[in-house]
């Protein structure tokens, strides 16, 4: 006899600063955490969403492989940055199978590169409610030069990319995961070392997407600059460590003008989506990644944004056993984790 497994799958999230991996088991009742990992990558490994270093990267794979006694190789990863396009378009009203048919065709006005050199996929978001002939349908593009990148270094490390998602879509699906989505349009914010992901969710649909190249890395480029520090020095300063010459409140001041100019780079798309969908009022910030670490950024958030900011908790409906993990560490590391819980329960096929 046969039974049929679902295939196990981790999810893996390559960011500029770490890799983060997360294992998770659907049991009867929810989600259970399996595994949990995150390690550092060398400085400049990853510029611009690119590699450029792709054994550093695979050497901090198989670290983090070893050290978590991972045995599963099958792997639900996303990418992000200039080489994927994402667009909310309108076509006419037709079945998946028409779509499928037509998206090539269709994408070719709304992608600025060579359909031939990019990987596209669509979902099909509903009927147009300003007209019923119409369908939103979210169009994605990743050039596959910049996949493969992603998919090498993988394979390199002997594990099977089986799912290749985007990294504002696996925030949202942290998002659905552990939310009930009561308030109607809220907005998500990723904000890791090098790039800021935006999505914002209308009644259960993203409607706007939006990835900044700006992140946690500003904070270490102003107290260099202002404090006259290097960039060891400076990551240390930002962490809270003691450094000789060096005044706590002066960092403090540094972190705080900088926070300020962070929220204002989210406060400006916000806006740009506020500007274009009539009178839809965003009702609260969700904010995750490593910038969420930083003494009173929810605060400065809130108090440019004038809504409510939250962390993203992406554990917050993952059972999780006590006696496997210790709970401090998952809480402490909770904003790290928002982008490989949404990628660890993805599946081969899910849409
Ligand atoms: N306690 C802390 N206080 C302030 N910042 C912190 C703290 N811990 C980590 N960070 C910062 O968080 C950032 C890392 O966050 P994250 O892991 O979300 O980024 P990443 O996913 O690797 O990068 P990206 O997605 O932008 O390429 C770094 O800039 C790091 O210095
Ligand atoms: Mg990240």
């Amino acid at each position: 006899m046969f039974f049929w497994k679902q295939k196990e799958i981790v999810g893996v999230d390559i960011g500029s600063h770490s890799i983060k991996l997360v294992q998770l088991r659907k049991e009867k009742a929810g989600w259970h955490l399996v595994n949990l990992g995150m390690a550092q990558l060398p400085p400049e490994s990853i510029v611009d969403n690119s590699i450029m270093d792709s054994s550093s990267v695979v050497d901090c794979l198989n670290n983090l492989v070893e050290c978590q006694g991972l045995k599963t190789k099958n792997v639900a990863t996303a990418v992000a940055g200039h080489s994927v396009i994402i667009r909310k378009i309108k076509l006419p009203v037709m079945t998946e199978v028409e779509a499928e048919a037509s998206i090539e065709w269709e994408a070719e006005q709304y992608i600025p590169f060579e359909i031939s050199e990019v990987n596209l996929d669509f979902q099909i978001l509903g009927q147009d409610p300003q007209d019923s002939t119409n369908m939103d349908v979210i169009l994605v593009a990743a050039k596959k030069d910049f996949v493969n990148e992603y998919v090498a270094v993988f394979q390199e490390a002997g594990f099977t990319p089986l799912v290749m998602d985007i990294d504002s879509f696996a925030l949202e699906n942290a998002y659905q995961l552990n939310y009930d989505q009561d308030e109607d349009v809220i907005a998500l914010v990723n904000a890791g070392a090098s790039s800021m992901n935006i999505n914002i969710i209308k009644n259960g649909i993203s409607v706007f997407t939006r990835d900044i190249q700006v992140g946690g890395n500003t904070f270490n480029h102003e107290i260099q600059k202002q404090l006259g520090l290097t960039d060891q020095e400076a990551e240390t300063a930002k962490l809270g460590g003691n450094l000789p010459d060096v005044d706590a409140a002066d960092v403090n001041a540094v972190l705080q003008e900088t926070m300020e100019h962070l929220s204002q780079e989210i406060q400006r798309s916000l806006d740009f989506y506020s500007a274009t969908s009539s009178d839809d009022k965003i009702q609260k910030v969700y904010l995750s990644g490593g910038v969420a670490k930083t003494p009173g950024c929810i605060d400065s958030l809130q108090r440019r944004l004038g809504v409510s900011v939250e962390l993203l908790d992406p554990f917050r409906r993952i059972i999780v056993d006590k006696n496997n993990f210790d709970m401090e560490y998952i809480q402490a590391v909770s904003p790290f984790f928002a982008l490989g819980v949404g990628l660890a329960t993805r599946r081969l096929g899910d849409k």
